[in-house]
């Protein structure tokens, strides 16, 4: 019989769902840096990603196991199919870990059956069998998941279900795979493997939800009433379509209405206890980081997270908070870490002053980083008297996030107005070292930028989301520029930040393009083999 947890699981699948977001692809160093902060902000488990899809997820599946699934740090997962080629690859890169899990998944609606996989109800049961007892001889912890759950045959589901946990699995996730079911009927079907799994007191039960129809999260915490103990959830809620449960969204409902969720957990209701391992504080820079390193946009009226979500418009509502806060707010800011906001920084700050601070944030970066860092924080110091601490993750953001350095943007000049035709000229230094310019008019100084950039670098894209956020408040804010640009079926997004928001345009785009432009020239040096998988 497997200990069942006394509070709730947190499973971040941020770097392996999330990842699967169109366009928010990230490079090993990017996936390293989110894992770091995952481990900061408390999950249990990091779904590091699926070794078996390419070299780079295998990499970096490896990386994060070997530095960040230290002893006392979270477990590390990796995803794999039902095939023995899958999970010896998983087992392969998860070696260094002092805790991994395998995790193992095949779809058991009759659609899947008979479209994709092409396989009977007896054969599905089999492999589900066979992979689980595999997945063991390289780990203990094994996860196993029925793909496409809420759409399966409850019937069928827990004879899967019983086979599996027989064959060793510890963990059962049951996934609303395309988002279909409505929070009564997933917390029925939670119920029902409650009820009608012999064996399910051998295995934890775990939920993962997309939010195809805006019911992820609200399907999660009906199964936390009817026994799930895990959720699997990503930062901001990214993920495959309309993404997955977002993790800040579950963690903040379960924290500020713990007395609801406490007796669910056979809890005194008045238990003060967390009800998960999250350090809240640490919810809105892990939201920024994602936000920043993905280039995936944070709504503004996202909850929890989104730049509106502690905003007071209203006459009645400003009010009311200067009155009583709890009038119009039922959760502190500070709780997910938004108001520890301090001046820290101006421009007489030195070297050490700034690395002391960033460390305080939690950065760890190499010297190059740290120089390259330092230069842009006496740029950005010049200009702006007081640096915050959301502004230094900015910068630090930005220089994490640096693509192959592949076309370097020299210079960058506009012309605009309401009596000027918007006019750019920029210089380019091209990958053979030679310096380019030249000059474009458009539609407006953004577009006039590009379109000049694009005279330079000359591969063909289509620019599908641009974007501006200040930093912080005032006149003299850094603006942090994301934009997404389509090649062919593929997304590249760039990011940039700077107190000239034309200048941070400029480099968002040549960042994006300069990532284009690595998958060209990888794709040109690729053998004629296809990529190896793709879920
Ligand atoms: O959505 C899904 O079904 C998945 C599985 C691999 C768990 O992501
Ligand atoms: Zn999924």
């Amino acid at each position: 019989m497997t200990t069942q947890p006394d509070r709730i699981i947190i499973f971040d699948t941020t770097l392996r769902d999330g990842e699967q977001s169109p366009g928010a692809s990230l490079n090993g160093e990017e996936k390293l840096t989110i894992a770091r902060q995952l481990a900061r902000l408390g999950v249990d488990v990091i779904e590091a990603g699926f070794p078996y899809a390419s070299p780079g997820d295998f990499e970096a599946v490896q990386k994060i196991a070997e530095l960040v699934g230290v002893e006392g740090g979270p477990t590390i997962c990796g995803l794999a199919r039902a095939t023995r080629a899958d999970i010896e690859a998983a087992g392969k890169a998860l070696k260094p870990a002092a805790k991994a899990r395998i995790h193992t998944f095949i779809a058991t609606s009759d659609i899947h059956l008979e479209y994709k996989l092409k396989k009977t109800r007896p054969e599905v049961v089999a492999i589900a069998e066979e992979m689980v007892a595999y997945a063991k001889s390289f780990v203990d912890d094994v996860e196993f998941s029925p793909e496409d759950a809420g759409r399966s045959d409850p019937e069928f589901l827990y004879e899967v279900l019983t086979k599996a946990i027989a064959a060793g699995a510890t963990t059962i996730n049951i996934p609303d795979t395309v988002g279909y079911t409505t929070p009564g009927e997933f917390g029925a079907i939670i119920r029902g493997i409650k009820e009608n799994v012999p064996n399910i007191d051998d295995a934890i039960i775990s939920v993962h939800g997309h939010n195809d129809l805006g019911l992820a999260v609200a399907n999660f915490l009906e199964a936390v009433k009817n026994g799930a103990r895990q959720l699997e959830c990503t930062i901001n809620g990214i993920g495959e379509r309309a993404g997955n449960a977002a993790l800040e969204e579950l963690v903040m409902a379960l924290h500020v209405r713990r007395q609801y969720f406490n007796p669910f957990l056979g809890r005194p209701v008045d238990s003060q206890e967390s009800l998960t391992n999250i350090d809240t504080r640490q919810i809105y820079k892990t939201s920024r980081l994602v936000s920043n390193l993905t280039g995936m946009f944070v709504q503004p009226n996202k909850a929890i997270v989104g730049a509106n979500a502690f905003a007071h418009e209203s006459g009645i509502h400003q009010d009311g908070v200067l009155k009583h806060k709890q009038t119009y707010e039922i959760m502190d800011a500070q709780s997910i870490g938004l108001t520890d906001n301090q001046i820290v920084l101006g421009k007489l700050s030195g070297r050490h002053a700034f690395a002391s601070r960033l460390k305080e944030l939690g950065f760890d970066l190499s010297d190059t980083e740290l120089n390259n860092a330092f230069l842009k924080f006496k740029t950005v110091a010049d200009k702006k008297k007081e640096v915050t601490d959301w502004d230094l993750e900015s910068i630090v953001n930005a220089e994490i996030q640096q693509p192959p350095e592949i076309f370097r943007l020299e210079l960058v000049q506009v012309s605009c107005g309401d009596r000027a035709r918007p006019t750019a000229t920029v210089t380019l230094r091209t990958p053979t070292g030679e310096e380019l310019t030249d000059a474009a008019i458009g539609t407006g100084p953004v577009d006039a930028v590009y379109k000049a950039i694009n005279r330079v670098v000359n591969v063909p894209n289509q620019l599908i989301e641009f974007s501006v956020q200040s930093v912080t408040a005032g006149i003299d804010a850094l603006g942090e520029v994301t934009i997404r640009l389509r090649h062919g079926d593929r997304i590249f997004s760039g990011h940039s930040a700077n107190t000239d928001i034309i200048v941070a345009s400029a480099h968002a785009y040549v960042n994006a393009l300069n990532r284009l432009y690595a998958f060209l020239e990888k794709q040109q040096e690729a053998t004629p083999e296809p990529a190896t998988a793709t879920l």
